[in-house]
């Protein structure tokens, strides 16, 4: 099997957690850009950040999705601001695998995140944020798929048919 699918979204929208299951029901490595990193630097994003400087995470993140991607059969999760580079978006655009934005509401990510700790970007104006990256979210993405009261199972399943 040749098969791979990408993950991208808003902090919070669910990446991680269905990267995970859907390798498990599909028996597929699960490849995650920001686990790539931290592996990659012996660091954890906090200090990354404290380190390097946002750009600095950004140059680590954008090898590490160059990387991901030349694993096949694989889910692929990454980090919520990889499209805030115009390389990053360049190269999602340029797939022809599906690249599933994932989506939550406002005070469903608040929920999820609720008490995050390694997520320097996560601050009080968080939902600006989302609100700029929202047309870069659905520029690099070829399916939307909302999370908002959904359970894990019944998405999952979504994401089957889609694979
Ligand atoms: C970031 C999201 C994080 C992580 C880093 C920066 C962002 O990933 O890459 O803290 O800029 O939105 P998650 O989306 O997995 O939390």
């Amino acid at each position: 099997m040749n098969y791979q699918l990408v993950l991208i979204g808003f902090m919070g929208a669910g990446k991680t957690t269905l990267s995970q299951a859907l390798g498990r029901a599909n028996g597929l490595p699960v490849l995650d850009t920001d686990e790539l990193v931290t592996q990659q630097a012996h660091m954890p994003i906090n200090e990354i950040f404290s380190q390097e400087g946002e750009a600095g995470f950004r140059q680590r993140e954008h090898l590490a999705l160059l990387h991901a991607l030349t694993s096949k059969p694989a889910i692929i999760a990454t980090g919520g601001g990889i499209i805030t580079q115009a390389n990053n978006r360049q190269v999602l655009q340029s797939l022809t695998v599906p690249v599933v934005l994932l989506t939550a509401s406002p005070a469903e990510i608040k929920r999820r995140l609720a008490g995050t700790t390694d997520r320097p970007l996560f601050k009080k104006d968080w939902p600006s944020l989302m609100a700029k990256r929202n047309g870069w979210y659905t520029a690099s993405a070829n399916r939307v798929l909302p999370t908002t009261g959904r359970a894990i199972s019944e998405l999952v399943q979504e994401l089957q048919h889609i694979m």
